[in-house]
């Protein structure tokens, strides 16, 4: 890409700047964070891509979710565990409801930067700048915690690390084995319906892993744990280009010269199984990043950041979007229309699907490109209750996701995947779902610093809502 570099957004018109006052701080951490080695590898990058290039042909179902906003102080072991467990537990379900290969997704390990509608607010009465996520400004609200403060950048890398250490960790440890699927634990899930659910849907997976025991077949790698792959908004482009890595050669080609030479800056390559990784730049601060809804401008700093990268990516894509912008949205990030490349993760609302998806999805299919879709069925819900609280309704959720299913499957296409904001912790945020959740219940665990999430009840039950309309679906489709 000749007109490309990791720095030429800076020419372009951006949304959602940060305004630092300690400009020198900035360049430290700027200079910190070229220094430090890359969180993730380019391998990694393309074996998600790979993964998405299948959901995009309708063979494999993508599950993402985490938190809206990540703090630094998400990152501990239960918080982690729990989110993990919940991530794998609804794979499951998906896996049984779809009958193909779930990629999951977190939301986790760098979801800290977040757009806000009002760069300020008035608080009790005085006027300082919104929370913009812990990588930028501090949540406490007064004027000093709220200054943007570079020093965040660097602090964000670390928490990732860490974030993404013990998830590595974990997972090789066995926590995501196939085997033993109901010590992933059901947590706070008390309910005795979810719980009896799970287990049949475990002793069937438990059932046939014996029987493939029994035949001999049970030798591959890949029951005793599965891939987890990070992801953020990838909002804080100084953050982003400072982590964004040069691959010059393919792995195990590197010339000594360049694997010496500081001034490169090349990713450091694992020598993973798999497609070689292509030569080209890459973002290293998570396999996948998506742009959001306020910073996708055509011409804008975020697009044209986002143009230059080899890892997949995201395009939250809700009403505002015209059909015509959004075939030209994909020839700018995607002018080889590589299949999978983009996840257009579409968050209309319930009330607003059905006036805006058929047309996007039509455009998208004249266009050639094949891109994977995936509901979001959270941003275009959120609400706020008469004493202001913001939450979204259950079925409202559910609502969006059933009418995404049923207008792909009109037009021929499918949908690819869900994107939610979830938590593995029993916080009340979401009002419904079989616990019955009131606007009266919120305020019991509402931990939120930004959208309401699903706890893992409701999330549970989602997944074995939506894996029933799969199954549903094959039954229609294949009568006995
Ligand atoms: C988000 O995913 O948290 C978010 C801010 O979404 P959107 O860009 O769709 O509003
Ligand atoms: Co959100």
């Amino acid at each position: 890409m000749a007109d490309w570099n990791p720095t030429s957004w800076t020419t372009k018109p951006i949304k959602q700047d940060v305004t630092y006052e300690d400009a020198e701080g900035v360049q430290t951490a700027l200079t910190k964070l070229q220094q430090l080695p890359p969180l993730v590898t380019p391998q990694e990058i393309v074996n998600l891509k790979k993964s998405l290039r299948n959901v995009a042909l309708g063979k494999a179902f993508v599950l993402q979710g985490g938190d809206c906003a990540e703090l630094f102080d998400y990152c501990n072991q239960e918080m982690i565990e729990a989110k993990v467990k919940l991530l794998l537990q609804m794979s499951l379900i998906l896996i049984w409801g779809a009958n193909k290969p779930v990629v999951r997704i977190a939301r986790i390990a760098g979801q800290f930067a977040k757009p806000r509608s009002s760069p300020m607010e008035t608080i009790n009465g005085v006027t300082m700048p919104s929370f913009r996520g812990d990588n930028i400004n501090g949540y406490p609200a007064d004027a000093i915690s709220r200054r943007p403060d570079p020093s965040r950048l660097v602090s964000a890398y670390f928490h990732s690390a860490a974030t993404l250490n013990y998830l590595r960790a974990s997972l090789t440890s066995g926590l995501a084995d196939l085997h033993s699927p109901l010590d992933w634990g059901l947590g706070h899930v008390a309910s005795p319906s979810i719980k009896e659910k799970y287990e049949r849907i475990v002793n069937r997976v438990t059932d046939s892993l014996r029987f493939m025991r029994t035949v001999g077949l049970d030798t591959a790698r890949g029951i005793e744990t599965v891939d987890i792959y990070t992801s953020h908004e990838g909002l804080l482009l100084e953050y982003e280009q400072s982590l964004t890595r040069l691959l010059r050669h393919p792995p195990n080609a590197l010339p000594e010269s360049d694997l010496t030479s500081p001034s490169t800056r090349k990713a450091s390559i694992a020598s993973t199984s798999g497609t070689p990784p292509p030569r080209g730049y890459y973002a290293t601060s998570a396999h996948f990043l998506w742009i959001g809804d306020r910073t996708r401008q055509l011409t804008g700093a975020h697009v044209e950041f986002f143009r230059g990268l080899c890892n997949p990516i995201g395009i939250k894509i809700g009403p505002s979007m015209a059909p015509d912008e959004l075939v030209a949205l994909l020839d700018v990030v995607n002018p080889t229309k590589e299949i999978g490349k983009v996840t257009l993760i579409s968050r209309y609302g319930a009330k607003k699907i059905a006036d805006h998806l058929p047309a996007h999805i039509a455009a998208v299919q004249k266009s050639g490109h094949i891109p994977v879709w995936q509901c979001d069925p959270m941003h275009g819900n959120t609400q706020t209750t008469p004493s202001g609280v913001k939450t979204r309704h259950f079925s409202d959720i559910l609502s969006e996701l059933k009418q995404a299913l049923a207008i792909h499957r009109e037009a021929g296409s499918f949908l690819g995947g869900m994107h939610l904001e979830l938590t593995g912790e029993a916080v009340t945020e979401c009002v419904g779902g079989a616990g019955g959740l009131t606007e009266e219940g919120l305020s019991e665990r509402y931990t939120t610093f930004c959208d309401p999430r699903l706890n893992e009840k409701q999330a549970l039950e989602l997944a074995f809502l939506v894996a029933g309309f799969y199954r549903e679906e094959m039954e229609e489709s294949n009568p006995i």
